[in-house]
């Protein structure tokens, strides 16, 4: 039995095939590549000795999904696939709910049709709006997002929900991830965000190799420990062996499950500046901007419910993180084009 990864080609998507090859499992991914690169898969394969069973696909394409469902046995789904920038999506709204939703209804219909019966959901913290107090537990309030986004993963949260209600055989996994940031240890895979990165970790990375001049830091007038935005930000391979443990523990599972995978610790933004400024030796020049449209001050998780049901805890620290986002980087100028 395989387990098949949609956006498996994407920064969380290879590290987790990688998690997963490592731990043995075999592995079909579907990514029409819209926002990544199949060097990736490459690479995934160089550092595990294993193959990857790759199809160029859209999600949205349920002919050829159920194609894959024909050809593989698959006993369960992590469904990464989608658009992910929040600035975008606020431009081209209709391409994000085309893409996310339907990506997502179609993945449903085709698994029903499959009699799979098992799927792990990639959400966001952004489903949690402004946050009434922090940490968050799974609990909080969710809603109030300000970008169709995060609004596309508060719908697709409500539609896991209601196909779980009609088919109570159906274990649904909803990991609503934090700040995921770095990168392999190996240097080898990471994040290659196309045109000038939106998030702050590699807007760092990148000043840092010289691509771009300077950092912007969106607002000092926070009512926060140094006045900037603080974040739980967490390393890659933490939220990719999230998965590995959500995934073994899925057949003890029934409907509808949710956990935070974060650190349960903010940082600010002078604080990851700071911490990055020593592991990479480079300084980094910055200004004071005023802060950015739809931010919220300070988010981070109570990440103990994962912790207790998966028996997963993240184990890298703010160091380990920016150190191996610095070594993809400076690895890596151009990202996968090098
Ligand atoms: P990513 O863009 O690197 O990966 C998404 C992958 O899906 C890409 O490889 C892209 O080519 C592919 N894709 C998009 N639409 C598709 C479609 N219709 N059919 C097939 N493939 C398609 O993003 P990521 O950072 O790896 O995020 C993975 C998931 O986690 C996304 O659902 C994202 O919304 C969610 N998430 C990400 C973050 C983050 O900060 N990176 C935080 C919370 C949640
Ligand atoms: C972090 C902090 C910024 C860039 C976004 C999505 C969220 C999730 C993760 C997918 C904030 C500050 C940033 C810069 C800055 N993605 N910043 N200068 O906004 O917490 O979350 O990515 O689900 O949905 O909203 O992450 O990395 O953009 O910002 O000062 O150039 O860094 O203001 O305080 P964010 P981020």
């Amino acid at each position: 039995m395989a387990i098949l990864v949609t956006g498996g080609a994407g920064y969380i998507g290879s590290h987790t095939v990688l998690a997963l090859l490592e731990k043995g499992e075999e592995v079909v991914v579907l990514d029409n590549l819209c926002n990544a690169s199949s060097k990736a898969l490459n690479r995934v394969e160089e550092l595990t000795g294993k193959p990857v069973k790759f199809y160029q696909v859209d999600v949205r394409d349920s002919e050829q999904i159920r194609n894959v469902f024909t050809l593989h046995k698959i006993s369960s789904v992590i469904h990464f696939a989608g658009l992910k920038s929040v600035g975008e999506s606020v431009r081209k709204p209709l391409e994000y709910y085309d893409n996310n939703l339907y990506s997502t209804l179609i993945l449903l219909a085709e698994m029903k049709r499959a009699g799979v019966k098992n799927l792990i959901f990639s959400s966001s913290a952004t489903v949690y709006g402004q946050p009434e107090q922090t940490p968050l537990t799974e609990n909080a309030r969710i809603g109030g997002t300000t970008n169709p986004y995060g609004t596309s993963k508060l719908m697709i949260e409500q539609i896991l929900q209601d196909c779980s209600r009609a088919d109570p055989e159906l274990t649904i996994i909803i990991l609503r991830y934090f700040n995921p940031v770095g990168a392999h240890q190996s240097g080898l895979i990471g994040e290659d965000p196309n045109g000038i990165p939106a998030n702050l970790v590699p807007y760092i990375t990148q000043v840092a190799v010289g691509k771009l001049e300077k950092l912007s830091i969106f607002g000092n007038d926070y009512p926060t420990k140094d006045g900037t935005g603080i974040r739980d930000y967490i390393h890659v391979m933490d939220v990719a062996e999230g998965h590995i443990k959500a995934l073994g523990a899925i057949d003890s599972h029934k409907g509808v499950s949710i956990y935070n995978l974060g650190t349960g610790i903010g940082y600010s933004v002078l604080e990851i500046l700071s911490a990055f400024e020593k592991a990479s030796g480079r300084s980094i020049p910055y200004i004071i901007e005023p802060r950015r449209e739809g931010d919220i001050g300070e988010c981070w998780s109570d990440p103990s419910l994962a912790k207790q049901k998966l028996a997963w805890q993240a184990k890298r620290n703010i160091h380990d993180m920016v150190r191996d986002a610095w070594h993809w980087q400076v690895n890596n100028p151009q990202g996968f084009n090098d």
